[in-house]
């Protein structure tokens, strides 16, 4: 049963009242169903910059396939970054039940007008840096996007559910593959610090800004788009990710890193925010590198859509021919 059955939508002047019902019971819109302009125009913005997001961030890890040091390390590692892109595929069909139009999307990433992840600026010079990709980056993905399997949207929330089973296998391949690093020689327990040292403040300012800075996080929450606060989300992943690299045997670079018995979860640092607005802004080590390496695959790509959409007509044409025999 959906939120709308066209016998029962409710007549125009009940729009808004209706679409608040909704969020208020926790039903889910979907995409026939009337909403206001600033719920599609946030969603459309969300769901895109997450799209872009798992299409620009093959190309960190993507870099190390062809140099990955065995061919099960290479098999794990091209699996992982293909699903990255079905991901990306999922989102993209997502916003198009909005009305986004995904070619329009794609322009807008190459143009710098819409964003993608800020973590993805930054480079890979090590293979433990696949490893700490997984386990920070997805796992700070899993701590974002578990919520979204609630999210008000309908096609929002269903992507999630999928696209979270999968992120919970890249954050165990990525530990496993450090756990492997770590019983191995003194360095490569090196190479897996190094790596953990240069992710750790980075992957916290995944979550966004803090709270207070964060102008479109309230409006995101009454709308039941977005179920946690930057600041809750950020305190979730540090208090899952201390033991875990204690068992590792890691030490996060952070000296303020502490158990607050009051409090029931950990205390730590605050990460360099001018940092994470310059990389936004297109200041971070690899932005420019990332669009211009997404514009060529985009422009390489064209002959590609051209022949596709040249294909699909041709069938319909005739299946059009059939139907009129
Ligand atoms: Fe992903
Ligand atoms: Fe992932």
């Amino acid at each position: 049963m959906t939120t709308t059955d066209a016998a029962e939508a409710p007549p125009p002047e009940r729009l808004q009242e209706h679409f608040d019902a909704t969020i208020a019971r926790d039903q889910r819109i979907e995409p026939r169903d009337w909403m206001p302009d600033g719920y599609r125009k946030t969603l459309v913005r969300q769901i895109a910059q997450h799209a872009h997001s798992e299409i620009i961030g093959m190309q960190p890890e993507g870099e190390w396939i062809t140099r990955a040091p065995s061919l099960r390390r290479k098999a794990i590692l091209f699996a992982k970054v293909q699903d990255e892109a079905g991901h990306g595929l999922y989102l993209y069909s997502a916003a198009e039940t909005l009305g986004a139009d995904r070619a329009d999307l794609t322009e807008r990433l190459i143009d710098g007008r819409q964003k993608y992840s800020s973590i993805f600026n930054y480079p890979t010079p090590s293979f433990a840096d696949v490893g700490v990709i997984g386990w920070f980056v997805d796992g700070a993905a899993i701590c974002n996007q578990v919520p979204l399997c609630r999210s008000s949207y309908g096609p929002y929330a269903r992507a999630m559910v999928r696209i979270c089973k999968e992120e919970s296998f890249h954050q165990r391949q990525g530990y496993e593959l450090l756990m492997t690093m770590m019983r191995g020689s003194a360095a490569q327990r090196e190479m897996v610090q190094d790596a953990v040292d240069r992710w750790w403040w980075p992957s916290l300012m995944m979550f966004g800004p803090p709270d207070d800075a964060s102008p479109n996080s309230a409006r995101s929450m009454a709308w039941k788009i977005k179920r946690h606060s930057n600041d809750e989300l950020r305190q979730r992943f540090v208090d899952m990710t201390v033991p875990q690299a204690a068992k590792l045997g890691v030490t996060l670079p952070d000296p303020e890193l502490r158990w607050n018995e009051e409090r029931g979860h950990h205390d730590f640092g605050t990460p360099d925010w001018d940092e994470l607005m310059r990389v936004i802004k297109g200041d971070g080590p690899c932005n420019a590198q990332r669009i211009q390496r997404r514009r060529a695959a985009h422009e390489a790509g064209a002959w590609v859509r051209e022949a596709a959409t040249a294909h699909a007509a041709k069938q319909a044409a005739r299946g059009k021919k059939g139907a009129a025999a």
